[in-house]
Order: structure tokens, then sequence, then C-alpha cells
């Protein structure tokens, strides 16, 4: 009897350890080390995601490894790095990332080019424009003071690079710092960012070719002091999560819902819940990836601010009740919750 239980102990063990790799693999661990396929730590801050012909491409800031605290401005928390670029990461399943490499890199001798290593490139966002065949990446481009405000554009014939820088401007003669994309069904493309100081937030439609402002836009949230927007559709109606302005330090996250893209929008409230959702896990928002019809993933920064490289990503799922939205803390999740397989 003793045997036949010490077999089946063994057994046991031994289905359960050829188990575990598979299922580890395919889970999210949120405020983790993340390594790519290669062993090396996945390095895509203030990141979007496009997806595009069976496969994931996530694009983000490629950080310097040495953080200081920018000592031309001593009156705010202005810890930076050296800009590295934009990278970028493919998957098939959300888990597994493929370095692709630094699909826009940052200059390293022209001193006025926007792309120099000692200025500011944050939260780059790429959408595929179907008419024209182009991958089109609009990004935060900035002076190391964050003086300058505007948003900078490349194109790419490949989601995979290497991108082509076309310059930048202060859309619709305004300032732009945090910022995102949102292409919707009809083709129509819009970039929605902080502006008048990041005091409120504009969404500005797009010309066909996704390269400038089309001069119609809408002012947001005035006075309200939104960043790190991220944008996306349920049903028909337009949802817009963002976080408040307290540069690398967390806040509580909120959602805002609209029948147009150009507004009116609802304030609707935190939409986080669980461990530490009054300050976003810890997190701020950068995208939330949209996968078939009804399932959704939000994706955040969790800042380290002395030590920017070494920041960390949140990835949950949105669920929906109703109209409204719920992103709950979970230590770890199955990826298989939102891409289904
Ligand atoms: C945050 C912003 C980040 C970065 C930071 C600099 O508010 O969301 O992308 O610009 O400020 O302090």
């Amino acid at each position: 009897m003793k045997k036949i239980f010490s077999s089946l102990v063994i057994i046991f063990s031994l289905l359960m350890a050829s188990c575990t790799p598979s299922s580890e693999a395919r889970m999210v661990k949120s405020g983790e080390v993340w390594l790519d396929t290669d062993g090396n730590m996945i390095n895509a801050h203030g990141g979007g995601m496009l997806y595009h012909e069976g496969t994931y491409y996530w694009y983000g800031e490629y950080k310097g490894d040495s953080t200081y605290w920018n000592p031309r401005v001593p009156s705010w928390e202005c810890y930076r790095t050296e800009a590295g670029g934009v990278s970028c990461y493919s998957s098939k399943n959300l888990v597994d990332w493929k370095f692709e490499g630094v699909v826009l890199p940052s200059e390293q001798e022209d001193v006025t080019s926007d792309l120099h290593y000692s200025n500011v490139l944050e939260r780059p966002k790429v959408i595929y424009n179907d008419a024209t065949k182009q991958f089109v990446m609009w990004l935060h481009v900035d002076s190391h003071d964050y003086g300058k405000a505007a948003s900078g554009v490349a194109v790419c014939d490949s989601p995979t690079g290497k991108f082509e820088y076309l310059g930048s401007m202060r859309p619709n003669g305004e300032m732009a710092r945090d910022m995102t994309l949102f292409k919707d069904d009809d083709g129509r493309a819009y970039h929605i960012y902080s502006s008048e100081d990041n005091s409120t937030l504009y969404i500005s439609l797009l010309t066909d070719d996704y390269l400038r402002p089309s001069g119609h836009f809408t002012r947001n949230f005035p006075r309200a002091f939104r960043e790190a927007p991220a944008v996306f559709k349920h049903k028909g109606k337009y949802y817009v999560l963002s976080s408040g302005c307290t540069g690398w330090d967390p806040n509580q996250a909120q959602y805002a819902v609209a029948d147009s893209m150009l507004g009116e929008w609802t304030v609707m409230g935190n939409p986080c819940s669980g461990k530490d959702a009054h300050i976003t896990f810890y997190g701020q928002s950068t995208h939330v990836l949209k996968v078939g019809e009804e399932s959704y993933m939000a994706m955040f920064d969790r800042w380290n601010k002395t030590d920017l490289i070494n920041s960390r990503y949140i990835w949950l799922p949105l669920t929906f009740k109703g109209d409204s939205i719920d992103i709950a803390w979970q230590e770890a999740w199955d990826v298989k919750v939102v891409i289904g397989k």
C-alpha cells in the first residue's frame, strides 16, 4: 500500500512538473522583470501596441541605462535618461517577445536634431494606414527640460523599421506632451495629447495619410490636467483612460466615455479595483489593446524615477459591466483570458 502511495506521489509530481513550464510561460506577471526571447530585459516604456497580420508589435521608449536629475531643471523632479529612440518587440502570444531592434534610433552627433539623445523621446505609438500602406509613428519629442512640447512623426513600410523621421510640430499651434493615437473603424485616425501646459487634453483628427493634423480638433477636460491617455472603442462608444499630472509619481486613474471621438466626454471615475487601485497599482496608463471584438488589455508603466530603465510593466485585463469598465489588480493571470487561445 505504502509503495503504491509513493508511486502515485511520484507520478503526480512528474505530472505537475511537466505542466508548470507551459502554464508559467502563459502567465502575465505585472511588476516583475520581463525578458525578451534573447534573455534581455525588455526596454519599451510608455509604449503602445499594434496588431498587424497575426503579430503583436510593441513599441516603446528605449531608455538609456543611467538616470540623473537634470541639473538644468532644479525646480521639479526632472529625472531623465539619455534617449535611446523607439524600440520594437514582436510576439504572437503577448508573452514571448522578440526584440526587433531600435526602429527609430536616437541621433548621436547632430545636436540640432529632435532625435538627439540629450532630448526627450516619449510615448511612441504606431498605426497602419491602409491607403498609403505605411506604418505611421507619432511620439512626444521634447527638449531636455520639456520646454519644446512637440510631436514628432516617422514612417516606414514595414512594422519593424527602420522608420524615417519626418520632423516635429506643435499640432494645431499648441503645446503637446503625453500622447497617443487612435485609429477608428472607418479608417480615420486621431492624435490625443496633453496640451496648454498639460492642462487640457486635445483630440485632433489627422489628415487621411495620418501625417499631419487636419485642423479639426477639440479641447477636452479643460484645466483638469489629464496625462498618459489611452483610447479604445467598445460597442460604438469611445473610452479614454488617463492619469493625473504628478510627473513620474503615481496617482489615481480616470476614464471617460463619449459617443464621438471629438466629444462630449462624460467622466466616469476610477476604473481600477483591488490592491493599490487608488494609485493605479503604482502605475500610469499608456495603452489599451483591443483583441477581437470583446477583449481588452490595459497597459501601464510602473516608473522607477531614480532608475528609469528599471521601470516595470503592468498589464491587466480590462472588463465591462454595461458601459462601466473594471481593471482589477491580479499578481498573475493567464494571457488566454485576453487572447482566448
Ligand atoms: C509624466 C509623463 C511621462 C514623463 C514624465 C516626466 O507625467 O506621463 O511620460 O513625461 O512625466 O516627468
